[in-house]
């Protein structure tokens, strides 16, 4: 949906990642009457975060956006990485890979996680059908958030590896962990494994415009490469077969209060 010059490569991916030009590849456009309600799916309850509370987490830059790799530990969803993806132009401009009826949010952060119980490592999961789980939360700016000033103040001084303090990765979630929708797709970026099951947050979470300011200051700046970290969204992509389930129904009344 947005072709300037900073996503244009996306369209040779293909050539390069087979994979990329698959049936079941993200983001894609969640439009809400044509999702599905399922019952079965309960409240998304992360496990293990706090295990990483007294360690520091290694950010190191991939040239492609901010990436954060937690040390190993037990669990059988693992959080081993984060990713923020963003546009150039500003709050109120975009910069989500996932939209919703269209629309798309100021960010996107990315909690990757891999199927611990059956694979050693990230590496050997990421190319299996039930290898990662990502949790996909829409950003929006508005409201200060305390809880992100740890990536934000670290996005400025990417260059290949850093420590940051540990913190509590449940922080940067949404408080409804309820409603949420959710299907089969794969990375967002090369090699575009389908091997993600999605689950993608209702609500948003809050950060202040300043916070959004920091963030597209951080992306100016330059890589090794020279590549420009910015605009570092992928085009929306068709649903083919799928159906994206949801946690709730319409109908159902807010539950914005609840304590999850
Ligand atoms: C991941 O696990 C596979 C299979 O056990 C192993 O061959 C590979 O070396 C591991 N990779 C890393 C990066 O630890
Ligand atoms: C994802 O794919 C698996 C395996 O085909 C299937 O069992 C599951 O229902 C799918 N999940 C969604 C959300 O469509």
């Amino acid at each position: 949906i947005c072709t300037d010059w900073g996503s244009v490569g996306q369209w040779q991916w293909p050539e390069y990642f087979p994979d990329c030009a698959g049936t079941s590849q993200s983001p894609v456009d969640v439009v809400t009457t044509q999702t599905k309600y399922d019952p079965s799916l309960g409240p998304v309850t992360p496990l293990g975060y706090d295990q990483h509370n007294n360690r520091p987490f290694t950010l190191y830059n991939n040239g492609h956006t901010g990436n954060y790799s937690t040390p190993c530990g037990g669990g059988a969803a693992l959080s081993v990485q984060l990713h923020l993806h963003w546009g150039s132009g500003g709050p109120g401009r975009g910069g989500s890979e996932h939209t919703i009826n269209g629309l798309s949010a100021d960010a996107e952060l990315h909690v990757v996680h891999y199927n611990s119980e059956l694979y050693p490592n990230m590496s050997a999961a990421v190319t299996q059908p039930d290898g990662l789980a990502v949790l996909g939360i829409l950003i929006a700016g508005e409201e200060t958030n305390p809880a992100f000033n740890n990536i934000l103040s670290y996005l400025s001084r990417i260059r290949h590896k850093t420590l940051i303090p540990a913190f509590d990765v449940q922080s940067l979630l949404p408080k409804d962990l309820r409603r949420y929708y959710r299907y089969n797709g794969s990375l967002t970026t090369p090699p575009c494994h389908q091997s993600v099951t999605w689950t993608l947050f209702r609500e948003r979470v809050q950060i202040s415009k300043a916070q959004m300011e920091t963030m597209l200051h951080s992306s100016r700046a330059e890589d090794d490469d020279g590549k420009m970290l910015q605009d570092n969204y992928r085009a929306i992509q068709p649903l083919h077969h799928r159906v994206v389930l949801t946690s709730f129904s319409a109908g159902q009344i807010d539950t914005k209060k609840r304590k999850c």
